[in-house]
């Protein structure tokens, strides 16, 4: 069953007259969810087990529990974090301490809740005193991120600070220059909105930032009814599973498996659908990570 949310945007919020200049509310029907076939969730579940027993990098040692991510597999909007902290590592939950109240105060002002949307993280474990990942274990985690994606098949991408941002979108631009500016990106032969956003830590230690934070979150049901441009050559998907909305074309444009890549994807996974099997979307297991050290003009925490 497909889950739908009417959203009231400010024409200023769909990007049809500059900030301030009209009041005027636009009704927009933004689909939430779809319902995910058996195999995505049986994807989802085999990934969780094999998130919670591994040992590629020495994050396992330190851990209590690895945090896979949780949410709606149908979802059509999905978050990116960058690693659980204290409480997710004791919960096993992503965003479950004051970040994830932040998050979850930035997704009802859109009219959402957490259990419409996906969310994970770049890292599945908690770094030791919250320090910053570092590439050998972005590195290694990445295709637990990439094999999620392959399986939900977003149509947006949210990602949350830094780490992730560099990560999805394969360029070292940092969440300061980039954030509430969305990009066509690729993973897993899975096209979709990347759209980066400042981490709501952020909001914690500078609170003009949540007004920042808002306003970039109210642009995100609009990008949701908008269509991704399709890649440039390949046959049509047989199995692509998402349904067309209220009749039309697919305004996520879901590209073909065997789609060209046109728009520099940092995927390290082949072409893979919503019914690969989990072995399948883990082609690349330790493949070089696009992400480096964070800028010495950005801040330790990889908030800015
Ligand atoms: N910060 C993150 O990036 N992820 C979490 O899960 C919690 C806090």
């Amino acid at each position: 069953m497909r889950r739908y949310l009417v959203c009231h945007l400010s024409s200023a919020c769909a990007g049809l007259v500059s900030e301030g200049a009209c009041r005027a509310s636009l009704p927009v029907l933004v689909t939430v969810t779809d319902a995910a076939t058996p195999d995505v969730v049986a994807g989802l579940d085999a990934l969780r087990r094999e998130v919670g027993a591994c040992t590629r990098c020495p994050l396992h040692e330190t851990r209590t529990q690895a945090v896979s991510g949780e949410g709606d597999p149908g979802a059509r909007l999905m978050f990116v974090g960058e690693a659980p902290g204290y409480h997710e590592d004791k919960q096993g939950r992503p965003f479950v301490g004051a970040a994830g109240k932040t998050l979850d105060e930035l997704l009802a002002s859109i009219g959402f809740a957490r259990e419409q949307v996906f969310i994970a993280n770049v890292l599945k474990c908690r770094p030791p005193g919250n320090r910053d990942p570092r590439p050998d274990e972005i590195a290694a985690c990445r295709p637990y991120l990439e094999a999620q994606v392959a399986l939900i098949r977003p149509v947006v991408i949210c990602s949350l600070g830094n780490f992730a941002t560099k990560l999805l979108s394969g360029d070292q631009s940092g969440i300061t220059k980039v954030h509430g500016a969305p990009q066509i990106r690729e993973v897993g032969g899975h096209r979709f909105h990347l759209y980066p956003i400042f981490h709501p830590a952020a909001a914690l230690y500078t609170p003009a930032m949540l007004e920042t934070l808002r306003a970039d979150m109210y642009r995100l049901p609009q990008l949701l009814t908008e269509p991704l441009p399709q890649p440039a050559a390949g046959p049509a998907s047989e199995d692509d599973s998402r349904p067309p909305v209220d009749g039309h074309a697919d305004p996520a444009g879901r590209a073909p498996r065997s789609a060209g890549r046109t728009e520099a994807p940092p995927s390290a996974g082949g072409p893979v659908g919503r019914d690969a099997s989990v072995a399948a979307v883990f082609p690349n297991a330790g493949a070089p990570t696009a992400v480096g050290a964070v800028s010495a003009e950005e801040d330790q925490l990889g908030l800015f």
